[in-house]
């Protein structure tokens, strides 16, 4: 079957941008807040709301494609063949709960595996970031630039503080090393907007030993036609079907970080949690 990818992606507009004001109009009401894996793994009503909202439109307007998403009721995925929207309905769900602010929605459709359109939007700035495969990254109607290349010692890279404490993921002690040597160290708590930021050029790099699917799948589309890098941490390829540590980061810098700086801790399985 021939897509309409000018459908398909008229047609992911249309919702991130009903998403959008729906999450703006709703912003100080009364939320439902419950828990997942641990008592800081938040879910609400919003992010379920928001990601129904849109599986329930894409399921009856493209009913032979797959969708994957955080809050369940996706499609059990068993291989990547055909059409596969992967979506984050809210990015930062902590901040979203805490800030009102610094979340995002992220979209990612993916053809046999391979990104076709990236959508990041960053809820409370009304900014979205959009890439299509081969023909380039916009931030609202304006053009992003390729990266430049630049040095580490003048970088700024994303990093969660609690990987600086002793974890079972990576070596804290190299990344120490890593933030001594740098110009500056971020954390934003929403991998799609520390993506962007990337893509962007705002920070030079992202470092997480976890992440699912609907974390990255847009960020790395974006990232990619802006010329930076996005794989694991031991510098794979990701794949939609598994979560898997990421580094994200301007292609100049990319080897000196994976030689010098990050070290998984040896009996760490990619992808276990
Ligand atoms: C989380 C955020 C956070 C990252 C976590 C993700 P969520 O997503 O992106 O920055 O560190 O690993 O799970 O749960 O807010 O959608
Ligand atoms: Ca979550
Ligand atoms: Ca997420
Ligand atoms: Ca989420």
């Amino acid at each position: 079957m021939k897509e309409d990818w000018k459908k398909i992606e008229q047609f992911a507009r249309t919702l991130l941008i009903n998403a959008t004001k729906n999450i703006k109009s709703s912003l100080y009401d009364s939320i439902t807040i419950n828990t997942k894996s641990n008592e800081n793994d938040l879910v609400t009503n919003k992010d379920e709301e928001i990601q129904r909202y849109f599986f329930e439109n894409i399921k009856t307007e493209f009913p032979h494609h797959s969708l994957l998403g955080e809050e369940g009721k996706g499609d059990e995925l068993k291989n990547v063949n055909g059409i596969v929207w992967i979506l984050d309905p809210i990015d930062g769900t902590m901040n979203f709960v805490h800030q009102k602010r610094n979340f995002a929605i992220s979209l990612g459709i993916y053809e046999n595996g391979i990104g076709k359109m990236g959508f990041i939007f960053d809820v409370i700035h009304n900014e979205l970031y959009f890439a299509k495969r081969g023909e380039g990254a916009y931030l609202n109607d304006q053009k992003i630039s390729p990266l430049k290349n630049i040095v580490l010692e003048e970088a700024i890279v994303a990093v969660n503080a609690i990987w600086l404490t002793k974890n079972r993921y990576l070596s804290h002690e190299k990344l120490g090393l890593l933030i001594k040597k740098i110009r500056g160290s971020r954390s934003y708590g929403s991998a799609a907007l520390e993506m962007v930021y990337v893509a962007t050029g705002r920070i030079d790099a992202y470092i997480t030993p976890r992440l699912s699917p609907w974390d990255f799948a847009a960020g790395k589309i974006i990232v990619e036609e802006l010329g930076g890098i996005c794989t694991t941490l031991k510098n794979e390829e990701l794949s939609i079907l598994k979560n898997s540590s990421v580094l994200v980061s301007n292609a100049s810098i990319q080897n000196e970080l994976l030689t010098n700086y990050i070290e998984f801790l040896p009996d760490q399985k990619e992808g276990k949690f």
